[in-house]
């Protein structure tokens, strides 16, 4: 892998991170006002993050590169509403998924199949994120004002349960 990819993978390894220590911030949000069930997905969503930041860690290594850990920029500690939460989370997801495209492009540009077939994965992923947290906003646009509501809510992003993969490449 060229100089380039590997400074775009490690920047990527880096917006991997931030998006982990960014849910572990809401899921403290959610603590903080007693909403456990939205904090337990947003930890489970952290594990994801991290499982994010490994597969481009494993990626960078098998390829004979460098990992260059950066440091990881300030996050939010404050929302407004668990709706208003939920925004941040799209839109934080909507960003990653451009990021992913632009490496995608990147990859092609520069000639690198082999990043082109293990960036398909992030693709199709990012598919999925941008979904679940789209339908969790659109379940709280939903329910409005309504307490009941919001705790039916909680009560199901309770069962929200992180498998991890089974082998250590992943
Ligand atoms: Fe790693 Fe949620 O995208």
């Amino acid at each position: 892998m060229n100089k380039k990819l590997e400074d775009a993978f490690n920047d990527q390894l880096n917006a991997e991170l931030h998006s982990a220590y960014l849910y572990l911030s809401i899921a403290a949000y959610f603590d903080s006002i007693n909403l456990k069930g939205f904090a337990n997905w947003m930890k489970a969503q952290v594990q994801e993050e991290l499982l994010h930041s490994m597969k481009l860690y494993n990626y960078i290594i098998n390829r004979g590169g460098k990992v260059k850990l950066s440091p990881i920029g300030e996050v939010g500690r404050e929302w407004e509403s668990p709706l208003n939460a939920f925004e941040a989370t799209y839109e934080h997801e909507c960003y990653i998924t451009g990021r992913i495209n632009d490496l995608m492009n990147l990859a092609r540009e520069e000639n690198d199949n082999a990043s082109v077939i293990f960036l398909e994965w992030f693709i199709n992923e990012q598919v999925e994120e941008e979904a679940t947290t789209d339908e969790k906003l659109q379940e709280l646009k939903m329910i409005g004002d309504s307490t009941p509501g919001l705790f039916m809510i909680d009560r199901e992003m309770g069962q929200r349960v992180f498998t991890p993969p089974t082998t250590q490449s992943e």
